[in-house]
């Protein structure tokens, strides 16, 4: 086995939105020591309480003055879409057509994709993003050379071919048969190999016809335990849309519940506009909301109301969209929760922020008992954290007494470079450059 020593947090259970958590959701040890074996976690506890026990020769990394967290989880991403970030002045549906399907169009090439999903997974690691849902291109070159660059970094990835058979260019269009074809033969290549694993992936309901949306839905009927992944409610225009192109179903929800696209495997991306009835549909299916708040401001799509979900029961995730989003950090991403949340006139504590960008976003993808806590028997999938790792975090310690307000500093100030080091499946995957961990042997 291998430990880490370094002040150690994680979460057991959701800790609540109150400035106190919930008794026993957290798990914190100021000098902590995390021991892995064959990249599963043993055991997360005090350094003074296991150091002595570790078998003789056993490699100990000391992250001094450092957090360790379980790695975080992006609920909803676009691998193809590193290029279309800022992109300027659009909102939904013209950032669509002018920046992001011309982009999506070069994903034919296998060359491409697969420069592209490595430099997706290298990213995702610089931010300490181990694990996440990922749309790729309707091409199934972009499916292939995603889950290969997650199978050679050993991250747990979700990942599915967007399915799209109108309203979009002749070079990304599918067709409702081959697009079921297609996730099919993805999917029996890709579920499960590893930690990989597909989900069926309708883009959204307006670039699919109700043949799509049918076939997208008995494909999931067909593999239950198979996520479901597309947009949903996300921007005024777009819902007028969906309202013209569905005249007979009741609302945009209705247009998924009707197609057999709702459950507790579903995460749909966005969830802005909409009401009581909505969530009360969520909430009694189970189906996800993935909240992408550099999106939503970035694209003016408008403000989830965080609250309201929670309060009905709704399970939600924290996600970039990364390209609609403008950054692939989970910590810029918390960020911006926090801003939305207070625009809203509400709040995000830190202990909720850094819960949904671990356990709860592994909860959300069905994958907590794989990781997002140091549980013993979850992957051993963590990220360092330096809570100096700016100019202006360093500047702020001095002004810093809890724990409270180290995670909030991390949050809201911190960046790539707060982010000391990825660990995956126990193999350290980055390391930032000129950081120093000092290995000894016990
Ligand atoms: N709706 C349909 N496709 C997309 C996409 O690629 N990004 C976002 N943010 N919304 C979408
Ligand atoms: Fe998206």
């Amino acid at each position: 086995c291998k430990a880490h020593r370094g002040t150690v947090l994680h979460f057991l259970e959701d800790p609540g939105n109150e400035p106190e958590p919930a008794a026993g959701s957290v798990a914190f040890f100021e000098d902590g020591l995390l021991i892995e074996h064959h990249g599963k976690v043993l055991v997360a506890g005090d350094a003074s309480a296991w150091l002595h026990q570790l078998p003789e020769g056993t490699e100990v990394t000391h992250w001094k003055d450092q957090l360790i967290l379980p790695g975080f989880i992006d609920t909803h991403a676009h691998m193809p879409q590193l290029g279309v970030m800022a992109s300027y002045g659009a909102q939904l549906l013209d950032w669509l057509e002018t920046y992001t399907f011309p982009h999506e169009a070069r994903f034919s090439d296998m060359d491409w994709a697969r420069t592209e999903a490595n430099r997706f997974t290298d990213l995702l690691l610089r931010y300490g993003t181990t694990s996440g849902l990922v749309f790729c291109t309707s091409h199934p070159e972009s499916v292939h050379a995603l889950f290969e660059a997650g199978e050679q970094q050993g991250m747990a990835l979700t990942a599915g071919k967007a399915m799209m058979d109108r309203h979009a260019p002749e070079n990304l269009k599918d067709t409702a048969q081959s697009s079921y074809d297609d996730s099919l033969s993805l999917l029996e290549t890709w579920h499960k190999r590893g930690r990989q694993r597909y989900a069926i992936t309708p883009r959204f309901a307006a670039t699919s016809t109700p043949e799509q949306l049918s076939l997208a839905g008995k494909l999931a009927a067909e593999h239950p335990d198979v996520m479901v992944q597309t947009h949903w409610a996300e921007n005024t225009g777009e819902i007028q849309w969906i309202r013209e192109l569905f005249p007979e179903r009741s609302s945009y929800l209705d247009v998924y519940d009707h197609y057999g696209l709702l459950g507790d495997h579903t995460v749909l991306a966005h969830g802005i506009h909409i009401d009581d009835v909505d969530r009360k549909r969520l909430s009694e299916t189970g189906t996800r909301i993935a909240f992408c708040p550099t999106s939503n401001t970035f694209l003016g799509s408008g403000l989830l109301d965080f609250r309201e979900a929670r309060e009905a029961g709704v399970s939600v995730g924290l996600a970039s969209d990364v390209g609609g989003g403008t950054s692939l950090s989970m910590l810029t991403t918390m960020a911006e929760a926090y801003k939305v949340c207070r625009l809203r006139g509400q709040t995000l504590t830190p202990w909720q922020a850094f819960y949904l960008a671990t356990l709860g976003n592994a909860r959300v993808l069905h994958q907590d008992q794989q990781t997002g806590s140091f549980q013993s028997g979850r992957f051993a999938d963590f990220v360092v954290l330096d809570p100096s790792g700016t100019p202006q975090l360093a500047m702020k310690q001095e002004f810093t007494h809890t724990l409270f307000e180290t995670l909030f500093n991390l949050m809201i100030l911190g960046d790539d470079r707060a982010i000391t080091a990825s660990i995956v499946a126990g193999e350290l995957r980055h390391q930032a450059a000129g950081t120093d961990a000092a290995t000894t042997y016990f």
